[in-house]
């Protein structure tokens, strides 16, 4: 059976801070972070926007009344949950006026979160081929103002909708996954902020591509020059890139020349958003296919999937005829161009504010947040939120 992604929604908070001015006013030259990192724009999430609001508009604007009926399971893979027992998942459902009859909950492996979900959707549909899985990447990346990685921060969040006979991405059926007990990035229960060792870090994340791609080629004979694109897990821009330049000698100059090409414009998106860990691999995916015109339906994108602590994760899957036509790319770039910029000042007061943690009543300017869905306050503890389209 072919078993795939179906439809790809994405969203953003509508703020962003330029990389040149972060690098200004942190006293560094602009071109480490634009050139030596590849970050060129990094969203910023307004209190209105959380990981909850962020996957819910993302799932909206790819979701019809089929869709909402048939989805039987819903994954939420995030490392920045807004609370240690309650699942995005379960907040999202009525939001997005999903069918009760769905098991629903949230996936934690760092960056890794929504390939597992994708995954476990892949073998849900396997067993009931009927079925609709909804699989979302949602996250906030928050290294701390100041920090090394502050450069690297983000937020957005990636849906899809996985099914039998795709008509974006068929996954194809070698895996190869790699899991160690590695202390590169972290997030104690009690921080707010990542603590991340940032040089092991990027080695481990080579090592771990380097480990799975070996593996996957033992299992599916496949060689470098069978891909027309490779989409990477990116935590900066640069960092894919690394690991690529490691593999390309395998292949001759037109191949290597094409999968450059290619990695150039997986990175239109993230350059300009920043870090989202679980949605990053996705989002370069969505990048790739939205601003890469006459990628040959038939095509094969091999996809790595990083997440510290680790696990890695190589597979890989088959553009579908017309696959165009299940996109939003109009939308996306509306999305891009309709984002504010603020100043590093206005970035850092909003970096710090919080929603009251003692019970009291917070209602929040939901008018300055063109979002669909957002965070509208918090009251005795509970999160309200607010579909403005319902
Ligand atoms: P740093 O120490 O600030 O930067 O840390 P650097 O000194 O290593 O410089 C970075 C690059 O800029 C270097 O290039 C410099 O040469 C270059 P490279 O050697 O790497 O090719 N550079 C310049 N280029 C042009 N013009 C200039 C200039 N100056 C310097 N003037 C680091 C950078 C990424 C380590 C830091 O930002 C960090 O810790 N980030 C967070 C951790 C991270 O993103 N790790 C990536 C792998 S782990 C992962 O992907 C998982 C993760 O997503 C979490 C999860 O799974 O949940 C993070």
């Amino acid at each position: 059976m072919n078993i795939g992604i179906d439809k790809m929604g994405f969203y953003s908070p509508h703020l962003y801070v330029d990389m040149n001015e972060l690098a200004i006013s942190r006293d560094v030259d602009p071109g480490k972070f634009t050139v030596g990192i590849g970050q060129e724009k990094m969203a910023v999430a307004p209190l209105t926007q959380d990981p909850v609001s962020l996957a819910a508009n993302a799932a909206l604007e790819i979701l019809d009344e089929t869709d909402q009926e048939k989805i039987d399971l819903v994954i939420v893979g995030t490392e920045s949950g807004v609370d240690h027992s309650k699942s995005i998942a379960t907040y999202i459902h009525p939001l997005l006026g999903l069918n009760p009859q769905a098991r629903a909950f949230e996936i934690k492996q760092a960056c890794y979160g929504a390939t597992a979900g994708l995954q476990m959707a892949k073998g849900h549909i396997a067993l009931h081929p009927d079925s609709k899985v909804l699989v979302i990447g949602t996250d906030i990346a928050r290294y701390g103002l100041r920090s090394s990685g502050e450069v690297t921060q983000g937020a957005g969040a990636v849906a899809m909708l996985i099914s039998r006979e795709p008509r974006v991405l068929r996954l194809e059926e070698h895996h190869a996954y790699h899991t160690e007990d590695i202390m590169d990035f972290w997030r104690p229960t009690y921080a707010e902020n990542a603590f991340v060792d940032g040089k092991f870090s990027n080695e481990q994340y080579i090592s771990f591509f380097n480990r799975v791609w070996e593996q996957y080629k033992a299992a599916s004979h496949l060689k470098l020059a069978e891909y027309e694109a490779i989409c990477f897990h990116m935590p900066y821009t640069k960092m894919g890139l690394k690991a690529l330049r490691t593999i390309l000698e395998e292949t001759d100059e037109a191949n290597r020349d094409r999968l450059l090409a290619n990695y150039e414009v997986s990175k239109t998106f993230n350059k300009n958003i920043g870090n989202i860990y679980t949605a990053s691999l996705y989002l370069s995916l969505l990048s790739l296919l939205e601003n890469q015109e006459g990628l040959p339906a038939g095509a094969r994108i091999g996809m790595y999937s990083y997440g510290s602590g680790a696990v890695g994760e190589f597979f890989s899957g088959i553009l579908q005829p017309d696959y165009q036509k299940q996109l939003h790319i109009q939308r996306h770039a509306d999305l891009f161009a309709s984002r504010k910029e603020i100043s590093v000042t206005e970035y850092e007061e909003i970096f710090q504010q919080m929603l009251p943690a003692d019970g009291s009543k917070a209602d929040l300017a939901i008018n300055e947040d063109p979002a669909d869905i957002v965070l509208a306050g918090i009251e005795h503890h509970v999160r309200q939120y607010v579909n403005k389209k319902q």
